[in-house]
């Protein structure tokens, strides 16, 4: 392995692959590692330092891999753990790391651990989960009621997410200590970081007591009674010791709901760990009949607000997109924008904001949501309980699809479009998943040839970014931070400055021209940039 600079991860860009959808070497249809390796010459093209897999473990794949059956084993859909050494090699030789997702709120039913505790409360591992004799009104993220009898053991066991994967037990040192153990054996493989799934959710509250109830139905978000509880950050840092001290080995934490100003609690030289992925700045939320719907303003806010919390101390991954959010194209702007133009405008902020850019797979050529009619159309679960949902509340099947189409994980899931070539290069065999049907018109073979592709923009961006000191250190002074239309910023190091701005909004903007101070332009999403002035989607850069 090669030497790395311990804060190599702040100057590089995430790549986040969702491997079933990224590239099939096999023709089943479900994309694989090998498939990855064979596109490993792309992502360096893309500057990319480092890759996300989401979940490649052994699992019955009722959530994709976030339901894990066996930590020590590969996926046989994705291959084999030779696979994944020779992976973690190839991407080695490229200057890529791999970073493993830890799945440590939960396991899958299937789990031996799981399997062991069920059998009865004088087992060995009876208190590795959280069983108890009645429930509460705690709702689950994907629906329904967070706790599933248990008929076997006669009691209910809590389940954060579905009721197939039983949330494991922090309390319980033993517990701990086996996921500890997880950790360590994925860096002795070589793995360059980790994500910590759902991290916020481990620690849950003494009492269990029944919370204010947020529904007709008189249930409460377990979320709301679970995230962030006092006595969290002794677990973590103690997975810290156990796990990383001593080891150059990258982190990111999934945070819903955590804000900016407790995030010194979690990254930086006090916290646990390099970066937090907070939400604060993404549309949608948790209740898809009742979405969260942000204006420019407020994303702005968000995004100013994460800056400043991080500004002295701690790091900040700067995202729009993941596997469990809609396209950033569709989900900031309306159906009528310019998806091209809209795209090069995110992107803009993806690689000039202070922190490590994470891109999602084919946020980089611009994909878009697909527009699936028929709830059957959707494969993963929470579409199917929102859909529910808004149709328990009343909605019309026309409007819980609405819903679904505008916030459905799929939309993010549907496989890479390579090229025009039957199922878009993805597989020779029949997808797992329909492939978007824009994939003709919108794919990566053609974006290479097009000198004014979303593609060809994220490139010159990339390669900026890489040789740029102001970009990668420099310190952010928000801008025009009442405008309601312009994300506008500037990024200064070591006497030089670079000055960003964005219009996010579907109409023309103006801006006093004083803000630049004499800089020229440098770099713009459009042809025909001027000063003083954005049209619908312009991202100028100013030097
Ligand atoms: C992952 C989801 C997953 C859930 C349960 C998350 O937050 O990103 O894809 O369904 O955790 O593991």
């Amino acid at each position: 392995m090669k030497q790395m600079d311990a804060q190599w991860w702040k100057k590089t860009v995430c790549y986040e692959i969702y491997p079933s959808s990224f590239q099939d070497t096999n023709g089943d249809g479900v994309g694989d590692l090998k498939g990855i390796t064979s596109r490993l010459d792309y992502l360096a093209s893309l500057g990319v330092g480092c890759i996300w897999l989401t979940p490649v473990y052994a699992s019955p794949m009722k959530d994709n891999g976030y339901d894990v059956s066996d930590f020590y084993k590969i996926n046989p859909l994705y291959g084999t753990m030779e696979d994944m050494e020779n992976l973690i090699a190839e991407a080695d030789k490229r200057n890529i790391k791999i970073v493993m997702d830890l799945v440590f709120n939960h396991v899958s039913e299937e789990n031996a651990w799981f399997q062991e505790s069920k059998k009865s409360k004088e087992n060995p591992k009876s208190d590795w989960f959280i069983w108890r004799d009645t429930p509460n009104n705690w709702r689950g993220i994907f629906g329904g009621s967070a706790w599933k009898w248990c008929e076997e053991r006669k009691q209910y066991y809590l389940h954060t997410f579905g009721d197939f994967q039983p949330d494991l037990n922090w309390e319980n040192p033993e517990v701990r200590k086996a996921l500890y153990d997880v950790a360590n054996f994925w860096i002795q493989k070589g793995v360059g970081g980790f994500r910590l799934d759902a991290v916020v959710y481990i620690k849950k509250p003494q009492d269990f007591a029944d919370g204010k109830p947020d529904a007709s139905d008189g249930m409460v978000l377990i979320h709301e009674m679970t995230a962030n509880r006092d006595g969290i950050l002794d677990y973590l840092h103690e997975f810290k010791k156990n796990v990383l001290d001593g080891k150059n080995i990258f982190t990111v934490g999934e945070a819903n709901g955590i804000l900016p100003e407790q995030l010194k609690d979690w990254v930086g030289s006090e916290g646990v760990f390099d970066m937090l992925f907070e939400f604060n700045h993404l549309q949608g939320g948790d209740i898809w009949y009742n979405p969260i719907v942000l204006s420019t303003l407020d994303v702005k806010n968000a995004i100013f607000q994460s800056q400043k919390a991080t500004a002295l101390n701690g790091w900040y991954p700067v995202f729009f997109e993941n596997h469990d959010k809609p396209r950033s194209v569709n989900a900031y702007f309306s159906k009528a924008a310019d998806k091209a133009l809209a795209s090069k405008a995110l992107t803009t902020l993806l690689l000039t904001l202070r922190g490590t850019p994470f891109v999602y797979e084919g946020e980089e050529i611009g994909m878009t949501n697909v527009d699936w009619d028929s709830i059957e159309a959707y494969h993963e679960l929470n579409s199917r309980s929102q859909y529910e949902m808004a149709l328990q509340e009343g909605f019309s099947h026309e409007q819980a699809i609405g819903f679904v189409k505008a916030l459905s994980r799929d939309n993010a899931r549907t496989p890479m479009q390579w090229d025009s070539s039957p199922n878009a290069g993805f597989t020779t065999g029949k997808p797992w998943i329909p492939l978007n049907e824009n994939f003709k018109q919108l794919n990566v073979a053609l974006q290479e040839e097009n000198a004014n592709s979303p593609l060809a923009y994220y490139r010159r961006l990339v390669n900026l970014r890489k040789q740029s000191p102001v970009l990668l250190n420099g310190n952010f002074l928000p801008l025009l931070a009442d405008d309601p239309q312009i994300f506008a910023f500037r990024r200064e190091f070591e006497g030089k400055a670079l000055t960003v701005l964005v219009n996010l909004s579907e109409s023309e903007a103006h801006y006093d021209s004083s803000i630049l101070s004499g800089q020229k332009l440098l770099l713009s999403n459009r042809n025909d940039a001027s000063v003083g002035i954005l049209r619908p989607l312009e991202a100028n850069l100013f030097e």
